[in-house]
């Protein structure tokens, strides 16, 4: 076991895709996996794989240089750069998309790419989970979340494991206000779920053990929206998660996204409720109504800061092969229930709970709506003295009253 802190990252940004939001060209995969290659070499970063999930370029990197390292979030800003120039000379959609400054400061955060990280001593055995959108925002992972650390039906371990027994604590953000609190489950669990409910508020940013283990899992909460101003894309997120002895196991991180059909916020012009589809990366392209949002979830060993999957020991250049959980059989049935779910949304067309709220609309042409009416709106209030004209009426009853006062 190293005393060295391992830290472990994803970089994601959508910096554009071919036919509109679908999946980014693999040349764009090439070029990032190339800077990586680089970094490697360089000593910037350990070990590193390069994947997507539909539109998002996902780089996962293993180093010891610590949470908001401005050598390893450089090697990820230049990825995204080269990645950007392909895009735009291919005339890819939304090239750049996430990329909102054209000067680098040291960190990708306010720049636009999504990140979570988490810094760890490197256990005997170290099994990971790396769970990534696609058309969704980061409280999505609310659900799941709550599901797999704070409910012994759902985690038969916070029952039976001593150590996950005692309980995680949860740094919950309030995403308008940006500020952020940290709350203890089981003991405020009701008051932890009374936050997070609201999704469109509150998100999980990092679950940790309460045990001495450290870090369970961390979810990036970058708000696109929010930072830009403007719209600019949905906050595609990607949680990363550390699995057994003492936290859930592997089949408890995953169990959720079977058992359940999970609706979020996102998909189509991320401005619409779907239901979370679990797949393959291969199989993230979203295709129907430009979802449904798609969640993958790939794992891997760590050793000694290195990625190991299935490939053979000592695989160089990111050649790696991970476990791929949500694209075995096992989940077309969720798939299914996905589709099908997800088509009953859509039948309530433009009106919600198919659309968002006001205040979570990405697109709305609304505000436009509104000024073209201004003069055409009418007071209600205004109205009165119209109503109050018909007198006739009005006198007619006057009298009963009057002679209903007699008689009393
Ligand atoms: P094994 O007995 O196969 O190691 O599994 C233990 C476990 O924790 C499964 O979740
Ligand atoms: P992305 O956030 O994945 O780019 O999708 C945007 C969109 O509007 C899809 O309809
Ligand atoms: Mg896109
Ligand atoms: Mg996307």
């Amino acid at each position: 076991m190293s005393a060295e802190k391992v830290t472990v990252s994803i970089i994601k940004a959508d910096v554009g895709s071919v036919v509109g939001h679908a999946r980014p060209h693999p040349s764009m995969l090439d070029a990032a996996r190339n800077v990586l290659k680089d970094a490697q070499k360089a000593g910037t970063i350990e070990d590193f794989y390069v994947t997507r999930v539909g539109d998002d370029i996902n780089l996962y990197m293993t180093h010891y240089k610590g949470e908001n390292n401005s050598d390893v979030h450089g090697a990820a800003w230049e990825c995204f750069q080269q990645a950007t120039k392909i895009a735009k000379k291919m005339k890819l959609y939304a090239a750049g998309q996430d990329i909102l400054t054209d000067a680098f400061s040291g960190n990708v955060k306010g720049a636009g790419p999504g990140s979570a990280e988490m810094t760890f001593e490197e256990r005997g055995s170290e099994p990971l989970l790396f769970f990534m959108a696609d058309k969704t925002e980061p409280s999505a992972y609310t659900l799941p979340l709550t599901r797999i650390f704070m409910d012994p039906f759902t985690t038969t371990g916070l029952v039976i494991d001593k150590r996950a027994k005692q309980g995680f604590d949860f740094e919950i953000q309030d995403v308008m206000a940006n500020k952020k609190v940290v709350m203890s489950a089981p003991e405020e669990s009701w008051s932890i779920l009374s936050l997070l409910g609201d999704t469109t508020r509150y998100a999980i940013k990092r679950i940790n053990s309460r045990s001495g283990i450290g870090p369970a899992a961390v979810v990036s909460t970058d708000k696109l929206n929010m930072t830009a101003g403007r719209y600019v894309g949905k906050d595609d997120p990607v949680c990363i998660c550390r699995c057994q002895s003492g936290l859930p196991s592997v089949g408890e991180y995953t169990q959720p996204f079977l058992n359940n059909t999970m609706l979020v916020a996102g998909w189509m012009r991320g401005s619409h409720i779907g239901a979370f589809y679990p797949c393959s990366p291969e199989d993230s392209d979203p295709t129907y109504y430009d979802g449904p949002p798609r969640i993958c979830c790939l794992g891997f060993q760590l050793n000694n800061g290195k990625l190991q999957g299935l490939e053979p020991y000592g695989a160089k250049n990111g050649e790696h092969i991970p476990v791929d959980f949500f694209g075995t059989s096992t989940f077309d049935e969720a798939r299914r229930n996905a589709i099908r779910a997800s088509k009953f949304m859509r039948s309530q067309g433009p009106f919600v709970p198919s659309i968002l709220g006001a205040e979570e609309m990405e697109y709305t042409s609304r505000p436009d709506v509104l000024k073209e009416l201004t003069n055409r709106f009418v007071s209600l209030d205004e109205e009165k003295p119209k109503k109050a004209s018909s007198k006739k009426a009005a006198a007619k009853k006057a009298p009963a009253k009057k002679k209903k006062v007699e008689v009393e």
